[in-house]
């Protein structure tokens, strides 16, 4: 069994701290994962961890095979999974190094195997996703946020698209139209295919950048997107430590 299962985004790609570290890749009826699984103990608790564009960052957002590693991290007994995105910020309260915790998806990817039951062995099925982000794990992640003392954003629409390039100017405004509060490319269809594996997730978010027009600059510099990522992402363990012991 795993306490928590964490997959990893741009910019975190192992999980600092962990003890009785041990490497595993279980097959899947669906491929490969990202990379291998890194399991270990944290405060007697156990942790996975996976790197979802792998330790390299060499899979591209609509390449990842999401199928596989969320049931390669079901087969080794995640019963909780928290998704790491990093984002870009549409809302005026969510600029570069906030993080948040939504808990609405709009999806705008296309091209991208959305199911278990696609026709190859799955059996189709149409899951209720009316709330896409279990009600519990966001509860916990939030509380958990609390007690390390570190500001988070409670709620919020993802808006996913597919990428691996950033969006124009046009198409933010239209997400924003359509109530989205983030931007980010990798959080479908994730979460979809954790709740077909009836499997809670949740998805902590890193905002990274303003999305395109949403900030003063003309353009998004790389250098910009991962200095603050860093800087996001050094809140993550303290939050996971804490989910971890508070259950
Ligand atoms: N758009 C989409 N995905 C992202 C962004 C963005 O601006 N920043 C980080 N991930």
């Amino acid at each position: 069994m795993i306490d928590l299962a964490l997959i990893g985004g741009t910019g975190l790609y192992k999980f600092p701290g962990l003890a009785d570290v041990e490497e595993v890749r279980p097959g899947t009826a669906w491929g490969e994962t990202s990379d291998v699984i890194v399991r270990g103990r944290l405060g007697g608790r156990s942790l996975a961890f996976l790197a979802r564009h792998g330790c390299a960052h060499d899979i591209a957002p609509h390449q990842v095979n999401y199928r596989a590693n969320l049931a390669a991290l079901k087969a080794l007994g995640a019963a909780r999974i928290v998704g790491v995105n990093a984002v870009g910020g549409i809302r005026d309260d969510m600029g570069p190094r906030v993080l948040a915790v939504p808990d609405q998806i709009i999806d705008y990817t296309h091209g991208r195997i959305t199911s278990f039951g696609d026709g190859t062995g799955g059996a189709v099925t149409h899951i209720d996703f009316s709330e896409p982000y279990s009600p519990g794990l966001r509860r916990d992640l939030l509380g958990a946020a609390q007690r390390a003392s570190v500001p988070i954003v409670d709620g919020g629409c993802y808006g996913a698209t597919q990428g691996p390039r950033l969006e124009t100017r046009a198409e933010i405004a239209r997400m924003r139209r359509d109530g989205c509060d983030l931007v980010g490319m990798t959080g479908m269809p994730e979460a979809a295919l954790a709740r077909e594996l009836g499997v809670e997730y949740a998805c902590l978010a890193l905002v990274a950048n303003w999305a395109a027009g949403c900030g003063d600059e003309a353009e998004i510099s790389l250098e910009e997107i991962y200095a603050n990522l860093e800087h996001a992402t050094a809140q993550v363990p303290p939050i996971v430590r804490e989910l971890l012991s508070g259950r």
